[in-house]
Protein backbone atom coordinates (compact mmCIF):
# COMPACT_ATOMS: atom_id res chain seq x y z
CA UNK A 1 0.00 0.00 0.00
CA UNK A 2 1.07 3.59 -0.86
CA UNK A 3 -1.48 5.32 1.17
CA UNK A 4 1.30 8.19 2.05
CA UNK A 5 2.73 8.91 -1.14
CA UNK A 6 3.72 12.80 -1.12
CA UNK A 7 2.68 12.89 1.79
CA UNK A 8 4.63 14.82 5.24
CA UNK A 9 4.60 13.43 8.50
CA UNK A 10 5.53 14.57 11.94
CA UNK A 11 5.85 11.90 14.36
CA UNK A 12 6.98 12.14 17.79
CA UNK A 13 8.75 9.76 20.54
CA UNK A 14 10.05 7.91 17.14
CA UNK A 15 12.97 6.62 18.51
CA UNK A 16 11.12 3.82 20.16
CA UNK A 17 8.17 1.34 20.87
CA UNK A 18 4.78 2.42 19.03
CA UNK A 19 6.32 5.70 17.73
CA UNK A 20 9.44 3.98 15.67
CA UNK A 21 6.88 1.51 14.37
CA UNK A 22 4.65 4.38 13.58
CA UNK A 23 7.01 6.56 11.54
CA UNK A 24 8.95 3.08 10.23
CA UNK A 25 5.08 2.40 8.63
CA UNK A 26 4.42 5.98 7.09
CA UNK A 27 7.63 5.80 5.78
CA UNK A 28 6.72 2.45 3.97
CA UNK A 29 3.77 3.83 2.64
CA UNK A 30 5.42 6.96 1.06
CA UNK A 31 5.22 9.20 3.61
CA UNK A 32 8.23 11.70 4.45
CA UNK A 33 8.85 11.51 8.11
CA UNK A 34 10.09 13.92 10.53
CA UNK A 35 10.94 11.39 13.46
CA UNK A 36 11.33 13.34 16.60
CA UNK A 37 12.16 12.00 20.00
CA UNK A 38 14.15 13.52 23.36
CA UNK A 39 16.14 10.59 23.02
CA UNK A 40 19.43 11.72 21.12
CA UNK A 41 21.28 8.40 21.40
CA UNK A 42 18.40 5.89 20.68
CA UNK A 43 17.07 7.93 17.53
CA UNK A 44 20.76 8.24 15.71
CA UNK A 45 20.74 4.56 15.93
CA UNK A 46 17.27 4.16 14.52
CA UNK A 47 16.62 6.21 11.74
CA UNK A 48 19.66 5.55 9.67
CA UNK A 49 18.43 1.61 9.55
CA UNK A 50 15.45 2.70 8.35
CA UNK A 51 17.32 5.16 5.98
CA UNK A 52 18.97 1.87 5.15
CA UNK A 53 16.29 0.67 4.05
CA UNK A 54 15.45 3.33 1.40
CA UNK A 55 12.69 5.19 3.83
CA UNK A 56 12.85 9.11 3.81
CA UNK A 57 13.31 9.90 7.37
CA UNK A 58 14.85 12.56 9.32
CA UNK A 59 15.37 12.83 12.37
CA UNK A 60 15.22 15.64 14.75
CA UNK A 61 15.62 16.04 18.66
CA UNK A 62 12.60 17.30 20.10
CA UNK A 63 11.63 17.79 23.92
CA UNK A 64 8.02 17.32 23.63
CA UNK A 65 7.91 19.46 26.96
CA UNK A 66 9.30 22.38 25.16
CA UNK A 67 6.71 24.40 23.06
CA UNK A 68 9.34 26.37 21.24
CA UNK A 69 11.20 23.07 20.11
CA UNK A 70 7.27 22.00 18.99
CA UNK A 71 7.11 24.96 16.80
CA UNK A 72 10.64 24.88 15.74
CA UNK A 73 10.39 20.99 14.24
CA UNK A 74 6.95 21.91 12.78
CA UNK A 75 8.66 24.51 10.98
CA UNK A 76 11.63 22.40 9.86
CA UNK A 77 8.98 19.45 9.06
CA UNK A 78 7.15 22.76 6.81
CA UNK A 79 10.42 24.16 5.29
CA UNK A 80 12.16 20.86 4.32
CA UNK A 81 9.78 18.82 3.02
CA UNK A 82 6.93 21.56 1.90
CA UNK A 83 3.74 20.93 4.16
CA UNK A 84 2.68 18.87 6.76
CA UNK A 85 -0.21 16.34 6.52
CA UNK A 86 -0.34 14.25 9.08
CA UNK A 87 1.10 14.53 13.22
CA UNK A 88 1.27 11.59 15.20
CA UNK A 89 1.74 12.38 19.00
CA UNK A 90 3.20 8.92 20.22
CA UNK A 91 6.02 10.53 22.78
CA UNK A 92 4.74 9.44 26.60
CA UNK A 93 6.10 8.33 29.43
CA UNK A 94 4.32 5.55 32.38
CA UNK A 95 5.01 6.27 36.07
CA UNK A 96 3.59 3.48 38.14
CA UNK A 97 3.10 4.71 42.09
CA UNK A 98 0.78 4.46 44.61
CA UNK A 99 -0.85 7.64 44.72
CA UNK A 100 -0.64 9.24 47.98
CA UNK A 101 3.34 8.80 47.20
CA UNK A 102 3.49 10.64 44.14
CA UNK A 103 5.20 13.64 43.97
CA UNK A 104 4.64 17.54 42.73
CA UNK A 105 6.84 17.11 39.85
CA UNK A 106 6.42 13.42 38.81
CA UNK A 107 2.80 14.97 38.16
CA UNK A 108 4.42 17.46 36.68
CA UNK A 109 6.64 15.86 34.77
CA UNK A 110 4.14 12.82 33.85
CA UNK A 111 1.43 16.36 32.73
CA UNK A 112 4.47 17.97 31.02
CA UNK A 113 5.20 14.60 28.81
CA UNK A 114 2.15 12.87 28.36
CA UNK A 115 -0.47 16.34 27.98
CA UNK A 116 1.12 19.48 27.43
CA UNK A 117 3.29 18.21 24.57
CA UNK A 118 0.27 16.94 22.53
CA UNK A 119 -1.34 20.22 23.03
CA UNK A 120 2.19 21.91 22.09
CA UNK A 121 2.57 20.18 18.77
CA UNK A 122 -1.03 20.19 17.97
CA UNK A 123 -1.28 23.93 18.31
CA UNK A 124 2.05 24.08 15.73
CA UNK A 125 0.90 21.77 13.59
CA UNK A 126 -2.59 22.76 12.97
CA UNK A 127 -2.10 25.70 10.99
CA UNK A 128 -0.59 23.84 8.41
CA UNK A 129 -2.71 20.70 8.57
CA UNK A 130 -5.36 23.54 7.79
CA UNK A 131 -3.57 24.41 4.43
CA UNK A 132 -3.54 20.41 3.71
CA UNK A 133 -6.58 19.12 5.42
CA UNK A 134 -4.36 17.03 6.65
CA UNK A 135 -5.18 15.10 10.39
CA UNK A 136 -3.51 14.24 13.86
CA UNK A 137 -3.45 10.97 15.53
CA UNK A 138 -2.70 11.33 19.36
CA UNK A 139 -2.15 7.87 21.37
CA UNK A 140 -4.04 7.73 24.47
CA UNK A 141 -4.12 4.34 26.31
CA UNK A 142 -6.70 1.96 27.51
CA UNK A 143 -5.67 4.16 30.97
CA UNK A 144 -7.74 7.04 29.30
CA UNK A 145 -10.77 4.42 29.56
CA UNK A 146 -10.45 2.66 32.89
CA UNK A 147 -8.75 3.81 36.22
CA UNK A 148 -5.36 2.12 36.19
CA UNK A 149 -4.47 1.06 39.82
CA UNK A 150 -1.30 2.96 40.91
CA UNK A 151 -1.13 4.88 37.82
CA UNK A 152 -3.33 7.67 38.38
CA UNK A 153 -1.42 10.69 37.10
CA UNK A 154 -0.55 8.38 33.61
CA UNK A 155 -4.72 7.55 33.46
CA UNK A 156 -5.59 11.16 34.58
CA UNK A 157 -3.28 12.77 31.81
CA UNK A 158 -4.34 9.83 29.08
CA UNK A 159 -8.02 10.69 29.84
CA UNK A 160 -7.00 14.23 28.61
CA UNK A 161 -5.13 13.50 25.44
CA UNK A 162 -8.46 11.64 24.78
CA UNK A 163 -10.87 14.17 24.95
CA UNK A 164 -8.52 16.66 23.46
CA UNK A 165 -8.82 15.04 20.76
CA UNK A 166 -12.09 14.82 20.69
CA UNK A 167 -12.45 18.78 21.69
CA UNK A 168 -10.49 19.11 18.68
CA UNK A 169 -11.97 17.02 16.25
CA UNK A 170 -15.06 18.89 17.10
CA UNK A 171 -13.55 22.28 16.40
CA UNK A 172 -11.79 21.44 13.29
CA UNK A 173 -14.05 18.89 11.30
CA UNK A 174 -15.45 22.14 9.14
CA UNK A 175 -12.22 22.96 8.12
CA UNK A 176 -11.29 19.85 7.28
CA UNK A 177 -8.90 18.40 10.05
CA UNK A 178 -9.59 15.06 11.12
CA UNK A 179 -7.91 14.02 14.50
CA UNK A 180 -8.28 11.17 16.55
CA UNK A 181 -7.06 9.26 19.54
CA UNK A 182 -5.62 5.38 19.89
CA UNK A 183 -6.34 3.56 23.13
CA UNK A 184 -3.41 1.14 23.02
CA UNK A 185 -4.00 -2.03 25.60
CA UNK A 186 -0.84 -3.53 26.49
CA UNK A 187 2.03 -3.32 23.74
CA UNK A 188 5.62 -5.27 23.98
CA UNK A 189 7.43 -1.93 24.51
CA UNK A 190 10.89 -0.71 26.55
CA UNK A 191 7.39 1.18 28.29
CA UNK A 192 5.74 -1.84 29.15
CA UNK A 193 8.60 -3.36 30.44
CA UNK A 194 9.37 -0.76 32.93
CA UNK A 195 6.09 -1.41 34.43
CA UNK A 196 6.70 -2.29 38.18
CA UNK A 197 3.70 -2.38 40.69
CA UNK A 198 4.15 -1.69 44.48
CA UNK A 199 5.29 -4.83 46.16
CA UNK A 200 2.13 -5.37 47.98
CA UNK A 201 -0.26 -4.31 45.14
CA UNK A 202 -3.61 -6.29 44.88
CA UNK A 203 -3.31 -8.62 42.06
CA UNK A 204 -6.95 -8.56 41.15
CA UNK A 205 -6.33 -4.96 40.04
CA UNK A 206 -3.15 -5.51 38.02
CA UNK A 207 -5.24 -8.63 36.37
CA UNK A 208 -7.46 -5.95 34.77
CA UNK A 209 -4.56 -4.72 32.77
CA UNK A 210 -3.68 -7.69 30.84
CA UNK A 211 -5.08 -8.39 27.35
CA UNK A 212 -7.65 -11.49 27.11
CA UNK A 213 -5.97 -12.32 24.01
CA UNK A 214 -3.08 -15.28 23.97
CA UNK A 215 -0.50 -12.67 23.15
CA UNK A 216 0.16 -8.94 23.90
CA UNK A 217 0.24 -6.37 21.67
CA UNK A 218 3.30 -5.56 19.27
CA UNK A 219 4.17 -1.98 18.08
CA UNK A 220 3.75 -2.81 14.38
CA UNK A 221 0.23 -3.78 15.50
CA UNK A 222 -0.69 0.01 16.97
CA UNK A 223 1.41 1.46 13.90
CA UNK A 224 -0.96 0.10 11.58
CA UNK A 225 -4.07 1.21 13.01
CA UNK A 226 -2.49 4.87 13.39
CA UNK A 227 -1.61 4.54 9.60
CA UNK A 228 -5.03 3.42 8.97
CA UNK A 229 -6.26 6.47 11.21
CA UNK A 230 -4.17 8.84 9.33
CA UNK A 231 -4.67 7.41 5.60
CA UNK A 232 -7.18 8.28 3.20
CA UNK A 233 -9.47 5.62 3.72
CA UNK A 234 -10.79 7.08 6.99
CA UNK A 235 -11.45 10.11 5.97
CA UNK A 236 -15.33 10.00 7.99
CA UNK A 237 -13.81 9.25 11.07
CA UNK A 238 -12.77 12.03 13.36
CA UNK A 239 -13.15 12.14 17.12
CA UNK A 240 -12.72 8.38 18.24
CA UNK A 241 -10.93 7.09 20.39
CA UNK A 242 -9.93 3.61 18.72
CA UNK A 243 -9.35 0.82 21.23
CA UNK A 244 -6.62 -1.71 20.40
CA UNK A 245 -6.10 -3.83 23.87
CA UNK A 246 -6.98 -7.07 22.92
CA UNK A 247 -10.77 -7.00 24.83
CA UNK A 248 -9.16 -5.84 27.89
CA UNK A 249 -11.40 -3.12 28.51
CA UNK A 250 -14.46 -4.65 26.76
CA UNK A 251 -14.82 -6.99 30.07
P1 LIG B 1 8.56 3.68 24.51
O1 LIG B 1 9.14 3.98 25.83
O2 LIG B 1 9.08 2.54 23.73
O3 LIG B 1 8.62 4.98 23.58
C1 LIG B 1 8.30 6.25 24.06
C2 LIG B 1 9.20 7.25 23.36
O4 LIG B 1 8.82 8.57 23.78
C3 LIG B 1 10.68 7.07 23.71
O5 LIG B 1 11.46 6.97 22.54
C4 LIG B 1 11.00 8.30 24.51
O6 LIG B 1 12.35 8.74 24.38
C5 LIG B 1 10.01 9.30 23.94
N1 LIG B 1 9.83 10.43 24.84
C6 LIG B 1 9.68 10.40 26.19
N2 LIG B 1 9.66 11.65 26.67
C7 LIG B 1 9.79 12.49 25.62
C8 LIG B 1 9.87 13.89 25.48
N3 LIG B 1 9.81 14.70 26.55
N4 LIG B 1 10.00 14.43 24.24
C9 LIG B 1 10.08 13.62 23.15
N5 LIG B 1 10.05 12.27 23.22
C10 LIG B 1 9.91 11.72 24.44
O7 LIG B 1 7.01 3.52 24.78
P2 LIG B 1 5.78 3.04 23.88
O8 LIG B 1 5.16 1.92 24.59
O9 LIG B 1 6.15 2.92 22.46
O10 LIG B 1 4.82 4.30 24.09
C11 LIG B 1 4.41 5.13 23.04
C12 LIG B 1 3.09 5.77 23.44
O11 LIG B 1 2.11 4.75 23.56
C13 LIG B 1 3.13 6.49 24.79
O12 LIG B 1 2.35 7.67 24.67
C14 LIG B 1 2.45 5.50 25.71
O13 LIG B 1 1.85 6.14 26.81
C15 LIG B 1 1.43 4.90 24.78
N6 LIG B 1 0.91 3.61 25.20
C16 LIG B 1 1.74 2.54 25.30
C17 LIG B 1 1.22 1.32 25.69
C18 LIG B 1 2.05 0.10 25.84
O14 LIG B 1 1.54 -0.89 26.34
N7 LIG B 1 3.30 0.10 25.41
C19 LIG B 1 -0.22 1.16 26.00
C20 LIG B 1 -0.98 2.35 25.82
C21 LIG B 1 -0.43 3.53 25.43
Amino acid sequence: MNRFEGKVALVSGAASGIGLATAQRLAREGAHVLACDVNAAVLSEEVPRLVEDGLTVTARVVDVTDAAACQAAVAAAVSTFGRLDVLCNVAGTLLIKKFTELTDEEWQRQMAINVNGVFFLCRAAMPHLLESRGNIVNVASSAALIGVPYGAVYSAAKGAVLLLSKALAVEFASAGVRVNAVCPGSVMTPLVAGFMPPEDADSRLLSRLLPLTPEHGQPADIAATIAFIASDESRFMTGAGVVVDGAQTAI
